[in-house]
């Protein structure tokens, strides 16, 4: 059997489960077992969550790029890694067999080393979704360099500040990125991300859309160029090789930016032997991979989904990953329903909002779509409604593939709370059991453990986890200090998600969403902070307030609350210049859904912003809003309440 370390019965989680509680060295010193190393560890696991200092596998060395390719080499040489299907439909499909994926990523390695960067060095990926954004994730941990990729929809502003934070060197983009109908510039957008910059020393460009494009002499090189040239180098006497650089267990293998409650997005640092055992792990575990078996996760790999089950964690299970380009909705409804078939696709991975959406589109679409080769469903990031839950159920698994809802975060480098395909039994709407490794705890505000049901017999509180497991953020890059207060401060001794969650009696967790003021909006995380920085950017405005609402389609909305400075202003005008200024900052991903103008907002007397009050408001609550004595001006809500939109 390829995995030993796969869980075939309820029997075997509970065993696993417990071993891993009572002897978690033990137990993932074992599975480590199962990985090509360097060198072997010295301890298994160090930790404590006052500093906080996690290290696990201590002393060993290795490289994740062997671990996701050349072991696979002897067995496995012809075998797909990575299916890619266009944009565009009628365009080529493209196979990338592991032998193709090795050759490749030597070469890049090689290409980053010609351009000057060494271990250590912070490399941005600013790409779409093509074979060569894995080449270039691959190829940076191949020569110890630490990517830090970027979701295509940011903006130049957005980028740059992240160039400064991670200090990054090199830039790996393309010329543009399809998205549907869309062409996006994105060679242009790191153009402007760069004025003023000056750290970055080269950046490579790979050609896509072939977007006229400004090549800087000295700065900008051609990817295509540099490939041909690196190919000599890395194949001699028709061998392949680039040395795979030894890195310890603890060296960081990429940062990835993510949102929190404070207005500046922070540089999520995993580390490579454990954020490698864990992605492995859980991959093969809850969607029960088999060998052969075509793994479509519809993530992006700007976000932590398609680092850890596009790239590291099929790879390192020797799968076959299906990279998707496109959108869900072009050229119709239909797409995913097309790829299934072509590919005969065997686990598909999306998110609640995707599936919403679909939905909205009813059966049609799905029509003359062979969807027979689907075995396992899988939903991340967000809350899934049990409506789209048995819609996916019904009309995509056909009533016989297990649905695994997956709870984790970037942070957690991969999926924490979630059934067993098939194993451990579903419910709809429910991330239910743990995985092994994982103890999580309900605590209240104090940080005190919930140990009294509610009135439907369910446990209620705030998401922790007691101990670390192998995937664990290490820190935030360059500041170590936000690390502690951000998740490990609030309820010392513990590690605190962000989130809120209600326990049955079978010990079964159900995510109910942030307590903290971080939206998920289409699956996709934004702080309000972040957004009101970028609307108090636009020159007329006062203040602003921003609080998620519920929203069909894409499970939370933005709804803004401004005040402007100069009332003679056209509210349409206004309205579009910022959003227009939202989009400039952050991104079109952020952009507020409502955007109400008020005179004042709810305030207590010490100067506090009542979210409360304006989140009620929002959701379209106006009996109920609770205590507003305390509130430094009582009429202001009437006002707000009456301008809903
Ligand atoms: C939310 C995405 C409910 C949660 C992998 C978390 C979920 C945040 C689920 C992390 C789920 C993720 N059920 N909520 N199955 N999965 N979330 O960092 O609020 O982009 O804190 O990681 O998404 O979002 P992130």
């Amino acid at each position: 059997m390829p995995y030993p370390y796969q869980l075939k019965s309820i029997e075997e989680y509970n065993i696993a489960y417990q071993k891993s509680v009572e002897d978690p060295e033990g137990f993932w010193g074992a599975i480590a077992e199962n990985f090509l190393w360097k060198k072997k560890w010295n301890s298994v696991l160090n930790w404590n969550f006052t500093e906080p200092k996690v290290e696990w596998y201590k002393g060993a060395t290795l490289n994740i790029t062997e671990n996701c390719i050349d072991r696979h080499l002897d067995s496995m040489a012809h075998k797909p890694a990575i299916i890619w299907e266009p944009n565009n439909p009628g365009e080529r499909t493209r196979i990338v067999t592991y032998s193709r994926l090795h050759k490749r990523v030597c070469q890049f390695a090689q290409v980053l080393k010609n351009n000057g960067v060494k271990k250590g060095d912070r490399v941005c990926i600013y790409m779409g979704m093509v074979p060569e954004l894995s080449y270039a994730v691959l190829g940076c941990a191949r020569i110890g360099a630490i990517h830090s990729v970027i979701f295509g929809g940011f903006s130049a502003q957005s980028i740059a500040d992240r160039l400064e934070d991670a200090g990054a060197e090199f830039i790996v983009c393309c010329d543009g990125a399809y998205r549907g109908s869309k062409d996006i510039p994105l060679k242009s957008i790191i153009d402007d991300a760069l004025i003023g910059n000056k750290t970055v020393k080269r950046v490579i460009v790979y050609t896509r859309t072939r977007t006229p494009v400004s090549m800087i002499k000295g700065r900008d090189v051609w990817w295509e160029d540099e490939m041909e040239y690196a190919e000599t180098q890395v194949e001699k006497n028709g061998v392949v090789s680039f040395p795979a650089e030894e890195m310890d267990a603890e060296d960081p293998l990429f940062i990835l930016y993510t949102s929190g409650s404070t207005g500046k997005p922070k540089g999520v640092v995993h580390s490579s032997a454990g954020y490698m055992v864990w992605t492995n792990y859980s991959f093969v575990n809850v969607f029960q991979y088999e060998q052969g078996d075509v793994h479509f996760c519809t993530a992006d790999v700007g976000w932590i989904t398609g680092h850890s089950y596009i790239v590291y964690g099929p790879l390192s299970a020797g799968a076959t990953s299906l990279m998707f380009e496109g959108i869900p909705t072009y050229p119709d409804a239909g797409r995913f329903w097309d790829i299934i078939d072509k590919h005969k696709v065997n686990i598909l991975y999306t998110a609640p909002t995707a599936i919403r959406s679909l939905m909205s589109y009813g059966l049609e679409p799905l029509k003359g779509k062979d969807l027979s080769s689907l075995k396992i469903l899988g939903t991340v990031g967000e809350p899934i409604n049990e409506e789209a839950w048995h819609w996916y159920d019904e009309n995509i698994g056909r009533k016989k593939c297990p649905i695994v809802d997956t709870w984790w975060q970037t942070e957690t480098g991969g999926i924490l709370i979630s059934n067993i395909a098939g194993i451990t039994p579903a419910r709809p709407g429910w991330a239910t059991l743990p995985m092994p490794g994982v103890q999580p705890v309900l605590v209240d505000e104090k940080g005190i453990e919930v140990t009294e049901p509610d009135d439907r017999g369910f446990l209620k509180g705030n998401l922790c986890i007691k101990t670390p497991w192998p995937a664990i953020l290490r820190t935030t890059y360059g500041d170590h200090e936000r690390c502690r207060t951000n998740y490990f401060a609030t309820y010392p001794g513990l590690y605190f998600t962000g989130d809120g969650a209600l326990k049955d009696v079978n010990g079964f967790y159900r995510i109910t969403g942030r307590v903290d003021d971080v939206l998920n909006v289409s699956g996709h995380r934004i702080g309000t902070a972040e957004v009101e920085n970028a609307i108090n950017m636009y020159a007329d405005v006062v203040e602003s307030a921003v609080v998620g609402y519920p929203h069909d389609i894409k499970g939370q909305g933005i709804y803004a609350y401004v005040i402007l400075g100069n009332n003679k202003h056209q509210e349409e005008t206004t309205r579009r210049n910022i959003l227009e200024t939202v989009t400039r900052i952050i991104g079109a991903i952020a952009k507020p859904d409502k955007i109400q103008f008020v005179l004042g907002l709810p305030k207590t007397r010490s100067g506090k912003i009542m979210r409360r009050i304006l989140r009620k408001i929002a959701e379209g609550e106006t009996t109920s809003l609770g205590d507003t004595s305390t509130l430094l001006d009582p009429l202001i809500v009437d006002e707000i309440k009456n301008g809903k939109l």
